[in-house]
């Protein structure tokens, strides 16, 4: 395994992800832990994409338990259908946020956090584990991060 991430400068959003996804592929095959896999990319996406807060939520027992991440502590848990994790999950859906305070129930966790994306994993057909990013800047997230994290959604099911 390589000891660090290749992040080019100075190339667009698209790029990066082109250029990320593919090294967090490699960073996770041949690892079974499912922890140490979530944990190096929540770190992998965090520090390759300079996003403010990168983590996941595993559904455990009808709730999202906060699980690897990286960024500010984080609440714990969250109650389905609650905050912008807890209603992708009841709807199965990736969910864009351009300005967290619009966004009804939404669970600040830190008062920097602006806009978000959130995003399901699936395993036999239900929500398994939520992919929650933060940006601490209005407007971060567009179509370009919705199409790439939901590749890398299909990566992190087949660790399921
Ligand atoms: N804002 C999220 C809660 C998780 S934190 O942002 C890390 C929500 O509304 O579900």
């Amino acid at each position: 395994m390589a000891e660090e991430l290749i992040i080019e400068e100075h190339t667009s959003k698209a790029e990066k992800y082109q250029s990320l996804i593919p090294q967090i592929e490699a960073l996770v095959t041949g690892e079974s832990d499912l922890t140490a896999n979530l944990a190096n990319i929540a770190s992998a996406l965090k520090y390759g994409m300079e996003f403010f807060w990168v983590g996941f939520y595993q559904v455990k027992e009808e709730q999202l338990v906060l699980g690897p991440f990286q960024g500010p502590i984080a609440c714990t848990r969250i109650m389905k259908g609650k905050g912008v994790c807890g209603t992708s999950w009841a709807k199965g859906e990736t969910i864009i946020v351009d300005n967290v305070d619009e966004f009804p129930g939404h669970i600040a966790c830190s008062s920097a956090s602006k806009s978000e994306i959130v995003l399901p994993a699936f395993k036999n057909e239900e929500v398994n584990l939520i992919l929650d990013v933060d940006s601490d800047v209005l407007n971060h997230f567009d179509k370009v991060d919705r199409e790439y994290l939901e590749k890398l959604m299909r990566i992190v099911e087949k660790l399921l």
